[in-house]
């Protein structure tokens, strides 16, 4: 079980958006303080395009930021269910290196995953900061039930990025996925998670009561963080 999780609660989403954005700001000064760069993980989804848009106005250094997406989906890059693209659109602009992590014109996942893992180990590990957005069934990045869902949470501890095929195929975006694993969100060092609505608070909530053995990805991603997590939650 992790350490400590602690709830942070705001009025709506437009004020969550303000504090998290608050927050990745002074994780990312403080990585550039340190030293001289900040790697972090972004994901994709709705929840998140508030924070983007004012994280955006933040006055950083952003050509010392490298984003890698938390997931992203098997998809060409343009794509409207391109994560990467998403995250581009907004800080590519602003000077951030933003890493795509699924090949172009690619349909083997699995090949998918395996270079994305070789593209994560060329960067700066530990992550500064892993920021997880959860979908309503209880998905963190894109560590779904399925034939890899044992592979994302329990493989090698230096695999950092593996395909994955949910099952059943999310209805929002039914394709393949590529995903950090259990290992490379956990060791961040900062790991805070953005949701709104009380049905996603609800299944965090039993999630976290299962614990270790607990049928949700993000009951099982949790159960194993060794720092305290942050869950930032608006209705
Ligand atoms: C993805 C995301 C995923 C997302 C949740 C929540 O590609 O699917 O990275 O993990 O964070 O599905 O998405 P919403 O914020 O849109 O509900």
């Amino acid at each position: 079980m992790s350490e400590e999780i602690e709830w942070w609660e705001y009025d709506d989403a437009a004020e969550m958006a303000e504090a998290v954005a608050g927050d990745v700001q002074f994780i990312i000064e403080s990585a550039i303080d340190a030293r001289g760069a900040a790697v972090i993980a972004l994901p994709g989804g709705n929840t998140p395009k508030p924070i983007y848009a004012i994280l955006t106005q933040a006055k950083l250094d952003w050509k010392r930021v490298t984003i890698v997406p938390t997931d992203e989906r098997v998809v060409p890059l343009g794509d409207p269910l391109s994560n990467v693209t998403l995250i581009g659109k907004s800080f590519i602009p602003k000077g951030a290196r933003v890493v795509p992590i699924v090949p172009q014109a690619t349909k083997d996942y699995k090949a998918a995953g395996k270079s994305a893992d070789a593209l994560m180990q060329d960067l700066h590990w530990p992550l500064d900061l892993c920021l997880l957005g959860v979908g309503g069934d209880g998905h963190t990045a894109s560590i779904f039930p399925g034939p890899d869902f044992d592979e994302a949470l329990n493989g090698p501890k230096e695999r950092r990025a593996l395909g994955v095929m949910p099952d059943p195929l999310p209805p929002e975006a039914p394709v393949a996925r590529v995903t950090l694993s259990r290992q490379g969100i956990v060791t961040a060092r900062a790991l805070m998670i953005a949701v709104t609505g009380q049905g996603k608070r609800d299944v965090i909530e039993k999630a976290i009561k299962q614990g270790a053995g607990s049928s949700y990805p993000i009951g099982r991603v949790l159960a194993d963080a060794e720092l305290p997590v942050d869950i930032h939650w608006a209705p």
